[in-house]
């Protein structure tokens, strides 16, 4: 089965977790996108919802589904996202899409995170997907030598040949040749360098749930 159609599957699964008058969280991407698309056809009764991009409120208000700023709310029920990998325990590399900063501001205000994927994205070790770092301009040589002496190659993410802008006005590095063993660990060690905005790997925010499409129908993985 074409991976659009496992991403639109797990998309249209995801609508379980939606209940009339909740406030959910919605994330980021070609996955998200499809969420986003079927809850503005079957018009939806949550109360509304908080967004990780610019992208994903554009969308969102286009099908007429209110969108609330997180800092005026208080806990959100449950935050809808995709993942560029996912491992055994819902621990997750995330940032493909540049949003990673605002999807872990969202998900730690959320009781539950479900991660909607198709199966490609599980993996048994985090690292081979380049690991997206938001990061401040001016931090950007010291960071990439620090990634360096960990044996990976960090790299300017570029768009037409100029650095790309994240919606908080950073750049990013994605990270190439990690093995990322103790996920927890690696995301409390590179938060704390001066300069990282935020790291994309997912560990304290792991998911509790994630919704994978396989051709075999969705695939429930529940993480204590
Ligand atoms: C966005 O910044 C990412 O974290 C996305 O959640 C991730 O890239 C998944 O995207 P797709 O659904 O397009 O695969």
């Amino acid at each position: 089965m074409m991976q659009d159609a496992l991403k639109a599957m797990v998309a249209r699964a995801a609508l379980a977790y939606v209940n009339p008058g909740e406030l959910i969280g919605v994330g980021t991407g070609s996955t998200v996108d499809k969420f986003i698309d079927a809850l503005g056809l079957i018009g939806a009764e949550m109360a509304g919802a908080v967004s990780s991009s610019n992208a994903s409120s554009a969308r969102l208000t286009a099908r007429g589904i209110r969108v609330f700023d997180c800092a005026d709310v208080g806990e959100i029920a449950v935050y809808i996202d995709g993942a560029d990998e996912i491992d055994a325990n819902g621990c997750m590399i995330k940032g493909g899409g540049g949003a990673l900063t605002r999807e872990k501001i969202v998900a730690a205000q959320s009781r539950q995170f479900i991660c909607i994927a198709d199966e490609s994205k599980k993996v048994e070790v985090l690292g081979h997907f380049p690991l997206p770092v938001e990061i401040i301009p001016m931090a950007r040589g010291r960071i990439m030598r620090q990634f360096a002496e960990m044996g990976a190659r960090a790299q300017l993410r570029c768009v037409d040949g100029v650095p790309y802008v994240t919606d908080n006005g950073q750049h990013i590095l994605d990270v190439h040749g990690l093995h990322i063993t103790n996920p927890l660990a690696f995301e409390e060690d590179v938060s704390q360098w001066p300069g990282v905005v935020c790291v994309g790997v997912f560990a304290r925010q792991r998911a509790s749930c994630c919704l994978l499409g396989t051709p075999g129908g969705v695939r429930t993985l529940n993480f204590a």
